[in-house]
């Protein structure tokens, strides 16, 4: 990211990816258990035979609205990364910080100034559909700060104790199961960045504690995250039957 060639050659690359678009989606895949080689790396668990990371890259880009993608790898990891997605879509790769919130902001700092809308997608939710990505979207774009795709809770939710001792059961009609892309107002995610100090798993989290409102709409069930064994063999049938893949650009 030091290097300006290195950016001014990604930015000219970013014009060929909706160039009307008006949203940025950052794509946080730096943590440690992301490494390519040997290993399981998380982002980079293969999905019928492709990176999960390249499944969701591959949907967002195909999403109308969005202007570009930016990537956080593992700093050592940046130009293989940056090689990986070169021939899926145009993409900046920027090396990720210490924490997840590290990560999203090295991202965010990328961002061309006029770009006032910003999502936030974890690579492991890869079959996520563009028509998700453009929901979000259209939703911070009519005037919502902050936009979570979610789902009700389809299992009963008990609280429990000490040595799983049931409290009671949490009345479910209250919950919901959020997904990603997380939108935001550019300036709001920015803000919530800078104040930040401890470390987060939600960026629409630090919103909450900010006072902001962040509203839910609804999401889709092929934005299922993809972490467990069973959740692969359900991914693979997915594309195989449901074939929710875009058409190649
Ligand atoms: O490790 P964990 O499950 O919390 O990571 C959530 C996501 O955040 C993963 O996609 C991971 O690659 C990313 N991450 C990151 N930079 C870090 C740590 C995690 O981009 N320093």
């Amino acid at each position: 990211m030091n290097d300006p060639h290195h950016l001014v050659e990604d930015r000219d690359v970013t014009a060929q990816l909706h160039a009307r678009g008006d949203v940025a989606v950052l794509v946080p895949a730096a943590g440690s258990g992301v490494r390519l080689g040997p290993g399981v790396p998380k982002a980079l668990r293969l999905l019928a035979g492709e990176p999960l990371l390249v499944h969701a890259v591959r949907r967002v880009a195909a999403a109308p609205s969005v202007r570009l993608i930016v990537v956080a790898a593992p700093a050592a990891e940046v130009t293989a990364v940056r090689e990986l997605l070169a021939p899926v879509a145009p993409v900046i790769v920027v090396p990720g910080g210490a924490e997840r919130q590290d990560s999203v902001a090295a991202a965010l700092a990328a961002v061309p100034d006029d770009v006032d809308i910003v999502l936030v997608h974890d690579a492991a939710r890869a079959l996520t559909p563009p028509g998700l990505v453009e929901s979000v979207a259209a939703a911070v774009r009519s005037g919502h700060p902050a936009v979570i795709p979610a789902q009700p809770v389809v299992d009963t939710i008990k609280e429990v104790g000490t040595q799983e001792r049931v409290l009671g059961t949490v009345d479910r009609s209250v919950l919901r199961s959020v997904q990603t892309p997380q939108g935001f107002r550019r300036d709001v995610l920015a803000a919530v960045h800078e104040a930040a100090s401890a470390a987060h798993t939600d960026d629409a989290g630090m919103v909450e504690k900010a006072g902001l409102p962040v509203v839910c709409i609804p999401g889709s069930d092929l934005a299922l995250k993809i972490t467990r064994p069973l959740d692969l063999v359900l991914a693979e049938a997915l594309l195989a039957h449901a074939d929710p893949q875009p058409p190649a650009r």
